[in-house]
């Protein structure tokens, strides 16, 4: 009887592993939307260039990281060298220019805290949010590009961790929850820490690429081709990941006292960090280092309602990943 419970499980987990990874194949962007993003980013190069001759757009965020999804909106940087320039000048003169070009629902966003300008393209319907000299985030944009490719369970479980955040509702940052960009490093620094590690910690490396953006040096290792089977002595399926990440974030992450951070490939301690109090609205309930950034926390959006409601999904989400055959539909399930 036990054989037959242990086959009928494993069938179980087969199942499961197949129902996750089609829904990560659906959510991948197909070939023509990559088309259309080039033209878009082709006919905003000519119009910025004839008022910055010298400025340089650079996607950024989900549509260049390989996390993102099919009509996913598109996040560019607009690099200006000259470091005397006025963003918010730049950005109303931009929207000005973007507008006589015929470009739909353009809109400055000056005083947001990434100020930026807004706009559809009529032509392909895609919209994209411009932002200026934000260099950082493309760089940390890079970083999590670059850890994909190591190992392809990477961009299968944060496809999953994202769709079941944005199903859930707690992809929202404005109401205290977390970003995709801090879901994937959570992603990222969970595999780094599985046994055998199924990622390296390409920051803790002999540097091969190194900038200094707004005076922080940013350096790693980044020749990650050479990396590939990395993470082959860890047979773990997608099914078990997905399991295994909600139960780490439901039942034994230390919130009192840690902080995950991608840069060490390690725990780091809140009293290290200096992240124990309530510091104006930084509260840090929930500790996530940024790895250039580092006294970034991205957790530092979350209050005391929003931690519950978050830690309440996680557990949600680990105990249909333990008990339900098929958990697809539940995790998933709108709320
Ligand atoms: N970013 C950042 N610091 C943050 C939030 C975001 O540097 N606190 C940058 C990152 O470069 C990130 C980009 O902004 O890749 C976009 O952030 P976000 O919208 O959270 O992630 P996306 O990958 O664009 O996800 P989505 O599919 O939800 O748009
Ligand atoms: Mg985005």
């Amino acid at each position: 009887r036990m054989l037959k419970r242990q086959i009928a499980c494993r069938s179980d987990i087969n199942r499961m592993n197949a129902a996750l990874l089609a829904i990560y194949e659906s959510l991948i962007p197909p070939e023509e939307e990559k088309a259309k993003q080039k033209q878009l980013l082709a006919l905003l190069d000519k119009i910025v260039s004839k008022e910055w001759p010298g400025a340089r757009l650079y996607v950024y965020g989900s549509c260049a990281n390989s996390f993102g999804f099919s009509k996913s909106d598109i996040d560019i940087c607009l690099a200006i060298e000259d470091a005397n320039i006025d963003k918010s000048e730049v950005l109303l003169k931009l929207a000005d220019m973007l507008q006589s070009d015929n470009l739909q629902d353009v809109q400055a966003l000056t005083r947001a805290r990434v100020p930026i300008v807004k706009l559809m393209d009529p032509e392909t319907g895609i919209s994209c949010d411009i932002c200026v000299n934000n260099v950082l985030a493309v760089v940390n944009t890079k970083l999590l590009r670059d850890y994909a490719h190591i190992d392809v369970r990477l961009r299968q479980l944060a496809f999953i961790v994202k769709h079941w955040a944005k199903s859930r509702g707690v992809n929202v940052t404005y109401q205290g929850t977390l970003s995709s960009y801090a879901y994937v490093l959570m992603c990222i620094h969970f595999l780094q820490q599985r046994r055998p590690a199924i990622l390296p910690c390409l920051q803790g490396m002999q540097p091969t690429y190194s900038v200094t953006v707004d005076n922080i040096e940013c350096a790693y290792f980044d020749k990650v081709e050479k990396l590939c089977g990395f993470g082959s002595h860890n047979g773990e399926s997608l099914a078990r990941l997905v399991w295994a990440f909600f139960n780490y974030w439901a039942y034994c992450h230390d919130y009192a006292n840690d902080v995950i951070s991608v840069r060490t490939g390690s725990i780091l301690s809140k009293r290290a960090k200096d992240w124990t109090r309530r510091i104006g609205n930084d509260r840090h309930l929930i500790c996530i280092e940024d790895p250039f950034e580092v006294s970034h926390d991205l957790g530092r959006v979350v209050d005391k309602f929003s931690i519950r409601v978050l830690r309440e999904e996680f557990e949600r989400a680990a105990e249909i990943m333990q008990c339900d055959p098929n958990p697809c539909v539940k995790l998933f399930e709108p709320y």
